[in-house]
């Protein structure tokens, strides 16, 4: 695993979040043996805190209100509501427990998987909220391994009119950071690990395995 000194020597654009409760919960989810109940607990409390930090300079404004004991102006979240974007079907994963923490955001769907020869994403649905280009969109997907999903995911949002835009994932692979920096330099990416490298098959080394199976139980 690199370090956040390691990838900013390495030039890798990325947010790792090192916080001990994360890097505690992800090491549990690594493991093999884990059940997909537990699998998928872990996924909601480590978004709880990914969310944390991809919020934490959300716009804000005062508002008036009165408390039992006077008036006050106290801070409110400003502007429209921020919308969570899940690349299926792992993305739903993280998606959960980002709806936890912010419940009136609005949620929209990219419907992609890799081809297992070619490695390219395959688009087979796409439905998002109204006035994409006056929020704040948050795209979350547990992988980030060659970026060809997450790359291709943000084209298809910026087309739709989205212009500010993160990227959340749980591991990373440098190569896939790299990638996805070149063709989205605009796109900050939040990560909870940043692993070694990919394999032939394009998985992530040492990584957690295939997201998507791990969550629903599919293998
Ligand atoms: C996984 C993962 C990402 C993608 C990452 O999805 O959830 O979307 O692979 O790989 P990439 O960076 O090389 O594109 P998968 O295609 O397995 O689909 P699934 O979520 O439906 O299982
Ligand atoms: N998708 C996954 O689910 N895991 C990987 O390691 C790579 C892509």
């Amino acid at each position: 695993m690199l370090t956040q000194a390691e990838l900013d020597k390495r030039g890798l654009k990325v947010t790792l979040i090192e916080h001990p409760l994360v890097q505690h919960k992800l090491t549990l989810m690594r493991e093999k043996t884990q059940s997909s109940t537990a699998f998928r607990s872990l996924l909601r409390e480590i978004s709880w805190l990914l969310c944390f930090e991809v919020a934490k300079d959300l716009p804000m404004r005062m508002k008036d209100i009165e408390t039992p004991v006077e008036p006050m102006q106290a801070p409110v979240l400003d502007g429209k509501k921020l919308a969570f974007i899940s690349i299926l079907r792992a993305g739903n994963g993280l998606l959960d427990g980002m709806l936890d923490v912010i419940p009136s955001a609005r949620v929209g769907h990219v419907g992609l998987y890799r081809d297992p020869e070619t490695l390219e994403a395959v688009e087979y649905y796409y439905k998002v909220p109204h006035s994409m280009s006056e929020r704040l969109i948050v795209v979350v997907d547990p992988m980030l391994a060659t970026a060809n999903s997450a790359a291709a995911a943000v084209q298809r949002l910026k087309d739709g009119g989205a212009v500010n835009m993160r990227f959340v994932c749980l591991i990373a692979a440098p190569e896939g950071i790299e990638a996805f920096n070149k063709v989205h330099p605009d796109v900050p990416i939040v990560t909870a690990a940043v692993d070694s490298h990919l394999n032939d098959h394009g998985y992530i080394v040492p990584g957690l395995g295939d997201a998507g199976d791990r969550i629903f139980g599919t293998k």
